[in-house]
């Protein structure tokens, strides 16, 4: 269980303290492309990278939640984008399986630090990018295809983990994984871009969901969706503005980042962010 971290003086609990695993970007470039945010001819600046991350990584602390590391990997340019490394939830860990070449030595390096420190885990069988495509709610999980994520690997994260797992086909190559285009508000809620998700998925976005956040082109193309709640707060791109302004009205505390070096590479802050849900 989650211990409560914020009451509000109703007595109502809104937010839950976390723990996430993240990955310092000493080895962080654009050395290939694999999504259209990445160009490199263009580049990146590692120390820029890490400096941006280091406040990344204070305000999740600054909230009251733990951070965990995993060694970064020379040659492994992406790994600072734990999310794609593993989901993990009720303690059980479903490895990630990479769809490109570039990415998958990272799969096992996520693996063996959950195995190391006795994690019941599994290796899968089919592609998938961990939380880059899975997004855990109370009651289901939501789960992207179309780009990355197999769509054989939901029911096999399904079968592992006992949790209902819902389909979603991404269309838009910018929204490449399910976390550039959703994130949850909690444990029931979620703020969307619709135009990333094929017709029949975002009806089932609008009945399950019918008091989202719906987020405009505007925040999706700074990455606005790529955000991380734990339910009262909201740690997300400083430049999707409008979406702030939305999550402020309903009562969220945001706190804005700026991750506009690791946005070269396609992430932000929810990339760089495993949840571990013991
Ligand atoms: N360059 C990485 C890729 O294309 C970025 C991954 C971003 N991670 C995420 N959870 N969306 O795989």
């Amino acid at each position: 269980m989650t211990t409560p971290l914020v009451v509000t003086t109703s007595g109502e609990t809104t937010g839950t303290a976390r723990h996430y695993l993240m990955c310092r970007p000493e080895f962080f470039a654009v050395s290939y492309a694999i999504n259209p945010w990445m160009d490199p001819a263009k580049g990146a600046d590692t120390a820029t990278a890490v400096r941006q991350w280091e406040a990344l990584r204070e305000a999740y602390e600054s909230l009251g939640h733990t951070v965990s590391l995993i060694d970064p990997v020379e040659g492994l340019p992406d790994m600072v984008f734990a999310a794609n490394g593993a989901l993990v939830v009720d303690g059980r860990v479903y490895g990630a399986r990479f769809t490109h070449a570039e990415r998958t030595a990272e799969g096992p390096a996520y693996l063996k630090w959950f195995a190391d420190r006795g994690f019941e885990t599994l290796e899968p069988t089919f592609v998938n990018e961990g939380e880059g495509d899975y997004l855990t709610l109370d009651e289901m999980i939501l789960a992207g295809t179309g780009f990355r994520t197999d769509v054989a690997a939901h029911m096999e994260a399904q079968e592992f983990l006992g949790r209902p797992v819902v389909t979603l086909r991404l269309v838009d190559p910018r929204f490449y994984h399910l976390d550039t285009a959703l994130f949850p508000l909690g444990g029931t809620n979620v703020a969307y871009y619709p135009e990333a998700f094929s017709p029949g998925s975002l009806r089932v976005l609008q009945r399950l969901f019918p008091d989202a956040v719906v987020a405009t082109a505007a925040d999706a193309e700074v990455l606005g969706l790529n955000a991380v709640s734990d339910g009262r707060h909201v740690v997300v791109n400083a430049e999707a503005t409008g979406l702030t302004l939305e999550l402020e009205r309903r009562g969220y505390d945001v706190v804005p980042v700026d991750l506009s070096e690791l946005r070269k590479a396609g992430g932000g802050p929810k990339c760089c962010t495993l949840e571990i849900r013991a």
